[in-house]
C-alpha cells in the first residue's frame, strides 16, 4: 500500500496490487476505465492487436472530502484522480487518449506517485493537423503541471511503475476527443526502442515543430494539490474558469 496522503492532500492510498484507490475515511467514486481496445483508436499502429478488454487506466471523478463538496460545486470545478498502470500500445509508451478542451479552459495536473510526461500542443487555428507548437514536459511526485488553453494534451507513462495524477479542472465543458482520435494521437510518439526511448514524428499531420520543447507555466497553487486548490480556491477558479 502507498500512502498518498502528504503529496495529494487527502486520506488516500495506491493498492499496488490492483491498482486501485482505497481509503478508510473517504468514500471513493466508482472510476471509469479506458482500455487497451478504446487507445487503439489514439495508437500509432492502426492494425494493432491489443489484448481488448484490459484496464490500462481508471479515473476516479469528482473527488472531494464531504465538507469541500458544496464550495467545490459553487466554484465550477472537479477534482479528479487518474491511476495508469505500466503498458505499451505496440512499440509506443502507454498514454491518455489525449483531447482538446474547447475556449480557454486549462487544467491543472499533479503528480501523486511515478513519473509523468506531460505533452500539449497547439494546433493552427484552422487546421488541427498543422501543429505549432508541441511541449513534453516530465514530472515528479510533488510537481505540478499546467495544460495551457487552447492545447491538446495527453499524458505518457514511460516508467515500469504505476502513474497517479490527480487535476483540478473547470467542470464547465466537456473535452473534445475527435482530433485526437482522427489524427492518431498527438504530433509525436514516444516509442520504445533498443537504444531507448524515442520521439517519432506522427505522419497523419500535416506539420509539426521540429523542436520539442518544455512547458513551464505556472500554476496559481503548490502541493499538495487538493489541499492547496481548497485553500486557494477562488483564485483557483479564476485561473481554471476564465471566462466567467
Ligand atoms: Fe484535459
Amino acid at each position: 500500500m502507498i500512502d498518498l496522503e502528504n503529496v495529494s492532500g487527502l486520506p488516500i492510498s495506491l493498492d499496488e496490487r490492483t491498482n486501485s484507490l482505497v481509503s478508510k475515511k473517504l468514500e471513493l467514486p466508482q472510476p471509469s476505465v479506458r482500455t487497451l481496445g478504446d487507445l487503439t483508436k489514439v495508437a500509432r499502429n492502426r492494425e494493432l492487436k491489443v489484448d481488448a478488454g484490459e484496464i490500462a487506466y481508471w479515473m476516479y471523478r469528482d473527488i472531494a472530502l464531504p465538507q469541500h463538496r458544496p464550495l467545490i460545486a459553487k466554484y465550477s470545478l472537479r477534482f479528479d484522480i487518474t491511476v495508469m498502470k505500466n503498458f505499451l500500445l505496440g512499440d509506443e509508451y502507454g498514454k491518455t487518449s489525449g483531447h482538446y478542451h474547447p475556449n480557454f479552459y486549462p487544467e491543472i495536473y499533479g503528480v501523486l506517485y511515478g513519473k509523468a510526461i506531460y505533452i500539449s500542443q497547439k494546433s493552427s487555428e484552422n487546421d488541427p493537423l498543422k501543429v505549432e507548437v508541441f511541449t513534453a514536459t516530465e514530472v515528479e511526485p510533488y510537481g505540478l503541471w499546467v495544460s495551457p488553453p487552447m492545447h491538446g494534451h495527453t499524458t505518457i507513462n514511460k516508467e515500469p511503475q504505476t502513474l497517479v495524477m490527480a487535476n483540478w479542472v473547470s467542470n464547465k465543458f466537456q473535452s473534445l476527443y475527435g482530433p485526437m482520435e482522427s489524427a492518431r494521437g498527438a504530433a509525436y510518439h514516444l516509442v520504445k526502442t533498443e537504444k531507448g526511448p524515442r520521439w517519432i514524428p506522427n505522419p497523419t499531420y500535416k506539420s509539426i515543430p521540429k523542436k520539442i520543447t518544455k512547458n513551464k507555466l505556472t500554476p496559481p497553487i503548490n502541493s499538495p494539490i487538493y489541499t492547496q486548490g481548497i485553500q486557494k480556491i477562488e483564485k483557483l477558479s479564476q485561473f481554471l474558469n476564465p471566462q466567467t
